[in-house]
């Protein structure tokens, strides 16, 4: 019977520590967080005494595996033990544990150059003599990078405007470290943008005519170098965090612009900026509706991809004026939603 109570106890243990009730770690893409994992370093196999009479305890047995839990698959991230270190393809270059764990009972996981698929639950089990101790952690990756162009043509941001325009729309100008982060997690965008080292890149995963730059065919970040700061392109952005809730506007009717500003208004909201939205879109804002925008564009959020709702492809969406993408479209007597935000105090 006590064998029978020690079993569920040891059960439920198992099913707390699978769903990580801990708080969860957040990082900004591109950046470097620490999900914590201890254990207890005392000795658990006997001690060998030796000749001159020291007790000298063995600790040659210490394993730490990391993994990566999705769904029913667990991949592994990292496999330290006796020294070797093993770690998996997408994380390579990326983590690490402390150099002697077995001192400070830490086997924390320090990962860097942070993707948003990095998001996710995380395993790490220690085996340390005889004794095995598992942990979960959640990671929370947050911030976007998004192509922004000027509403009157392709091209037309200086390096100032472009610094500018990304801090007017609810952002910042994208680093290359966040540029090469979001390419990695899938951004393709064939259009050559400042970032904020002055240099003017642009993100490809398929390669294709007109977008090949100075990789040729190979997937990758294109870059033109660093240029003179008075030459013209679009811009990379990045919004770290969400500040307020954005949403449309319940509204029965679709609205010109000002009426949708008014609307807003009557809400104790205004109308969300870019940035907003995309930060917005990467919390989960889903909806096939366009909504007008702060700074007069028009877009809507695909947060569940869906054939009849922009091909399948994730991302917001813009409403250009032609098909070639150079012009926004801005007509602010074409009805669309309101996408308000209520500023966060
Ligand atoms: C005792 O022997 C062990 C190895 O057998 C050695 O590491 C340790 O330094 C020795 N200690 C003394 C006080 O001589
Ligand atoms: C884009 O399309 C518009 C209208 O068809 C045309 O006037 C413009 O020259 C095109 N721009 C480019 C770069 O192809």
């Amino acid at each position: 019977m006590i064998l029978n109570i020690k079993h569920i106890l040891w059960l439920y243990c198992l099913c707390e520590a699978a769903t990580a009730t801990g708080k969860p770690v957040t990082g900004s893409l591109s950046g470097k967080v620490n999900l914590p994992c201890f254990f207890s370093t005392i000795p658990t196999s006997a001690p060998v005494i030796s000749p001159n009479g020291t007790a000298i305890y063995s600790n040659d047995y210490l394993r730490i595996k990391w993994t990566k839990i999705e769904g029913e698959v667990e991949s592994t991230v990292l496999v330290a033990q006796n020294g070797v270190i093993k770690i998996g393809s997408s994380y390579r270059n990326r983590v690490s544990v402390p150099s002697h764990p077995e001192d400070v009972g830490d086997a924390s996981l320090t990962m860097v150059k942070l993707r948003a698929s990095d998001a996710g639950t995380y395993r790490c089990e220690v085996m340390y003599g005889i004794e095995d101790t598992q942990d979960t952690v959640n990671l929370d990756v947050r911030g976007v990078v998004f192509h922004y162009r000027a509403s009157t043509n392709r091209y037309t941001l200086d390096y100032q405007e472009a610094v500018q325009t990304c801090q007017d729309v609810g952002a910042t100008i994208a680093t290359y470290d966040q540029l090469k982060a979001a390419y990695e997690d899938g951004f393709d965008q064939c259009d050559a943008g400042w970032i904020a080292d002055q240099t003017v890149r642009y993100p490809i995963i398929k390669p294709r005519k007109g977008c090949y730059g100075n990789l040729l065919t190979k997937p990758g970040v294109r870059s033109y170098g660093t240029r003179k700061p008075t030459e013209t392109y679009d811009v990379y952005c990045y919004v770290d965090k969400l500040d307020g809730e954005v949403f449309y506007a319940p509204v029965t009717q679709k609205m010109t612009f000002e009426e949708a500003r008014e609307e807003c208004k009557k809400r104790k909201a205004v109308l969300a900026s870019p940035g907003q939205l995309h930060a917005a879109w990467r919390q989960g804002l889903d909806r096939c509706d366009y909504g007008w925008l702060s700074d007069g564009s028009v877009r809507h959020p695909v947060a569940v991809p869906r054939n009849k709702c922009g091909g399948g492809l994730l991302g917001v969406r813009t409403m250009y004026r032609y098909r070639n993408q150079t012009v926004l479209f801005k007509y602010p007597r074409f009805p669309v939603f309101p996408l308000c935000v209520i500023p966060q105090k």
